[in-house]
């Protein structure tokens, strides 16, 4: 655990933390917790969001608009833009509090760039509430709302794995592994959390990462862009699968996997097995048609819910019910969570996942 403590750059912290499952060392919040002693049932909730690098975020912005609204709340909702991330979000959580809002909601563009906006918002007395990415080392986050996304990552390994099984039932299988930005808190959690199913099968040589980029750092996609997996993967199909079969390809969400997808077919190679996460439309419809194997539902109605649910116990005076206090260790204090359950999808799955999702259930039939 001490290693946690000694970490210094936001993605080893963020690499560590989802690691460590012990929460009796970890040093404790020494600073400025917010307590919120309750306010106007109409006051301004900030949610401020990435830009849209996934489906996830764009119905994300539109059911916090509607949910705030219908609990009767001044709702406040931003997305940073594609180029000036980091800075527009900065920008807009800063204006948030300026306008007074009491909770502000962070899906955040970089986790690591948001501590002195995150001070400003303690120093107002608002509530700073992580939404789905954790905000790296500082003390000023009060809460953390997400899917377990280290679960997300365990599912993950664990179905590349058993598509590969079932269509071929002896190894050994030949794999790639891709990551998410690196300015994101969550794709090393995803990694680690894949990896920790891969690794003891890499370490039998039961599977092979034929190219050896085994590496985070290696295996990234800058601000999950789809060309930018799509063109590592084009370079990997060139340089190392000649003659090798390509059985598996972790992918760690939709946008990418479909990405890996079409690298493969202008290459004209058979089909691999490839992950995704999000339960995005396009890669639902591939799962159904064959092509992507699986993908995971989280169902971004859920989260939206428990993040509001927390702004109305704050708005009583209350404290927000958490169910997790020792996994997500921020590099500073450990930030008390909801975890929500992540759910693998797969085309023999796909009908009962999404039998209450009037959007994804008439894809499945
Ligand atoms: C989210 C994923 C999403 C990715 C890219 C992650 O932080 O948890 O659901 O696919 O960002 O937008």
């Amino acid at each position: 655990m001490k290693k946690v403590l000694l970490v210094t750059t936001a993605l080893a912290a963020a690499t560590m933390l989802a690691l460590s499952g012990c929460a009796s060392s970890a040093r404790t919040d020494a600073g400025s917790s917010s307590s919120a002693a309750g306010f106007p049932a109409d006051a301004t909730i900030g949610v401020a969001l990435p830009s849209k690098t996934s489906e996830n975020w764009v119905l994300a912005g539109g059911l916090f608009t509607d949910g705030l609204k219908s609990a009767g709340f001044t709702g406040d909702v931003q997305y940073a833009g594609a180029s000036t991330t980091v800075k527009d979000q900065q920008d807009q959580i800063s204006s948030m509090i300026t306008k007074g809002a009491k909770v502000v909601i962070i899906g955040a563009a970089d986790g690591g760039q948001l501590a002195t906006q995150a001070k400003a918002a303690h120093d107002a007395g608002a509530v700073v509430i992580a939404y789905d990415r954790l905000i790296l080392n500082t003390p000023d986050v009060d809460y953390y709302v997400a899917y377990d996304n280290f679960k997300v990552g365990v599912l993950q390994g664990q179905a590349l794995l058993d598509g590969m099984k079932a269509k071929n039932p002896t190894g050994p299988y030949h794999i790639e592994l891709f990551s998410g930005s690196s300015d994101d808190a969550n794709a090393p959690v995803f990694f680690n959390g894949a990896m920790s199913v891969l690794q003891p099968e890499i370490d039998k040589g039961t599977v092979i990462v034929t190219s050896g980029q085994t590496d985070i750092k290696q295996t990234a996609t800058a601000g999950w862009k789809a060309e930018n997996a799509q063109s590592r993967m084009d370079s990997l199909l060139t340089s190392t699968y000649g003659a090798t079969p390509l059985d598996g390809v972790l992918s760690p969400n939709d946008t990418l996997a479909r990405a890996i997808i079409t690298s493969v077919k202008a290459a004209g190679k058979p089909l691999p097995i490839v992950t995704g996460q999000d339960s995005e439309v396009e890669s639902v419809k591939s799962i159904m048609a064959g092509e992507q194997y699986s993908t995971i539902n989280k169902d971004t109605r859920a989260l939206v819910a428990q993040a509001i649910k927390m702004a109305q116990e704050l708005q009583k005076g209350g404290t927000p019910e958490t169910n997790d206090t020792k996994s997500y260790n921020n590099g500073v204090k450990i930030v008390p969570a909801y975890l929500l359950a992540p759910i693998i999808v797969t085309k023999a799955t796909a009908a009962e996942a999404y039998a209450n999702d009037p959007t994804l259930e008439p894809l499945t039939k």
